[in-house]
């Protein structure tokens, strides 16, 4: 499937450094600051609901002891996903997949939707799960770009589909990358920035686009833009700093 182009910012959670991860207020306030493509993290509950989190327990609510396969929709619902950011966003819900998809739809927001398998559940069964949310939003599919640290999640999502955009996402980049990439036919691949060296960033964006996160400074950004970096996962994808330095890097490449 074609992929619409990512910009060089994408939304790393949404935007975190204004509302609180991975919520609709996250995604809502990436799109009223002129954010084009957010990247999402979704895992899954004990009773196989789709949540939108980064973690598989309740660390970031300062209850790092309560598992999420222990939890099922009804007591995700009870959790505050906001207060822990700030008062501003109290009684903010845990977005659930389904309203998330819903939401990306309404305000034409380019996904990369980070599946994070639950290791506590089965790897197929949450793939499963996500590809049947998916099927209600095939007419988005060129603004959908699903990755994952998990390349057996990955590889059972392309045998389901032939057509999905998949981003392949590691921390440092092995040396067999390439062929990872190939054998799952992906559309990109993404990793840890503090690992990449200049050599390697220029072999992989030469044959693929490459994508790091997480950058929210200028030096960085400047830096991998100029190693052929294709774009950036960032906390602050809306700062006039960061904007600065994507259209200095497209002036020098026009020029
Ligand atoms: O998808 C890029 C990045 O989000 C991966 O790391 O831990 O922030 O989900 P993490
Ligand atoms: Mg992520």
């Amino acid at each position: 499937m074609n992929l619409a182009p990512l910009p060089a910012l994408i939304g790393h959670r949404g935007l975190p450094s204004l509302a609180p991860e991975n919520t609709a207020a996250s995604i809502q306030s990436a799109v009223d600051n002129g954010i084009e493509w957010i990247e999402l993290d979704v895992t899954m509950a004990g009773d196989e609901s789709l949540v939108m989190m980064h973690d598989p327990d309740c660390r970031l609510f300062k209850q790092p002891d309560i598992k999420l396969a222990k939890l099922n929709k009804d007591a995700l619902k009870k959790i505050d996903a906001g207060r822990w950011f700030s008062d501003e966003f109290a009684g903010e819900p845990l977005l659930f997949c389904e309203d998330m998809l819903a939401l990306v739809r309404k305000t034409g927001v380019g996904l990369n939707l980070e599946i994070k398998i639950n290791p506590d559940l089965d790897t197929q069964r949450q793939v499963d799960l996500i590809w049947a949310e998916l099927q209600s939003y095939t007419e988005m599919f060129d603004r959908i770009l699903i990755s994952s640290f998990s390349i057996p999640a990955l590889s059972h999502l392309r045998s389901l589909s032939d057509v999905i955009n998949i981003g392949v996402l590691f921390e440092k980049v092995p040396s067999n990358a390439l062929e990872i990439t190939s054998t799952l036919k992906a559309a990109s691949l993404h990793c840890d920035q503090s690992h990449l060296s200049q050599e390697l960033a220029l072999t992989l964006s030469e044959a693929m686009p490459l994508y790091c996160y997480t950058v929210n400074d200028t030096v960085t950004l400047h830096k991998l833009l100029s190693w052929g970096v294709s774009g950036v996962f960032c906390d602050r994808a809306n700062a006039d700093d960061l904007k600065a330095i994507v259209k200095e890097h497209q002036l020098t490449q026009k020029a």
